[in-house]
């Protein structure tokens, strides 16, 4: 397969580039990248990747591990620190799923990634939790409808365990998630057949 991944270098999205690319041919793409550079905060330079990746063939599937909010408590948080995670995490996700057919094949899959806050959110996530749970709704109606029988899944993952020491004081109680648990998710939506699932890896 060819497979997009979106984030590649992050630290959910380099363990997927890893994976993947033993068997499979992988386009790693972000913002920083010199190849295949992508703001999903930024419809035209999705479509523009898109295009530009069609044009070279099309591929399998893609796959998001990108997208950003703000974090802050809800009394600090501005109307326009919200529109940074509904820019971002949430209408990026859904203009790759709006814009996927350009350069997906028939029956290919698209993965997204929200996060546990969406069911079990924590202090100074009112933004986060809010965009995770509009992806997730997205999905399962956005599967109801796609184009060339493409399907549409999300992978939502408790704190892995590649960015605990980072995270583990806002999640208190929360156990760290095993990358290879967090993979899993990732190897059912691309190479099983579930379509409009939000694929929890929570324990
Ligand atoms: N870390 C966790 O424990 C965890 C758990 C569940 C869910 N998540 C979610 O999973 C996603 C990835 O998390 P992570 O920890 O891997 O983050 P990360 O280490 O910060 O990596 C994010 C990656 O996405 C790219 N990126 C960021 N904003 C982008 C944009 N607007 N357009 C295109 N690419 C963009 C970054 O590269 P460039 O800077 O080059 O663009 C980077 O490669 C996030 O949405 C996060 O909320 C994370």
């Amino acid at each position: 397969m060819k497979i997009l991944v979106i984030g590649g270098k992050g630290t959910i999205g380099k363990k997927i580039v890893e994976y993947f690319s033993k068997d499979h041919e992988v386009i790693v793409a972000g913002r920083s990248s010199e190849k295949y550079p992508i703001d999903i905060a930024d419809t035209r330079s999705i479509k523009r990747l898109f295009k530009g990746i069609k044009k070279s063939g099309r591929i399998d599937a893609i796959i998001c591990a990108a997208g950003e909010a703000k974090w802050a408590r809800m009394k600090d948080l501005s109307e326009a620190d919200y529109h940074i995670g509904l820019r971002s995490k949430l209408m990026g996700q859904v203009n790759i799923v709006r814009y996927a057919h350009k350069c997906l094949k028939k029956k290919g899959s698209i993965t997204l990634t929200t996060g546990i806050l969406a069911d079990d959110p924590v202090y100074k996530t009112t933004s986060a939790a809010m965009v995770n749970g509009g992806v997730h709704s997205f999905v399962q109606a956005a599967a109801i409808e796609m184009r060339k029988k493409i399907r549409v899944n999300v992978v939502s993952s408790g704190v892995v365990i590649d960015a605990y020491a980072k995270y583990e004081s806002y999640f208190p109680g929360h156990p760290p998630i095993e990358m290879h648990k967090m993979l899993d998710g990732y190897k059912r939506s691309v190479l099983g057949r579930v379509n409009g699932e939000i694929i929890r890896i929570y324990s």
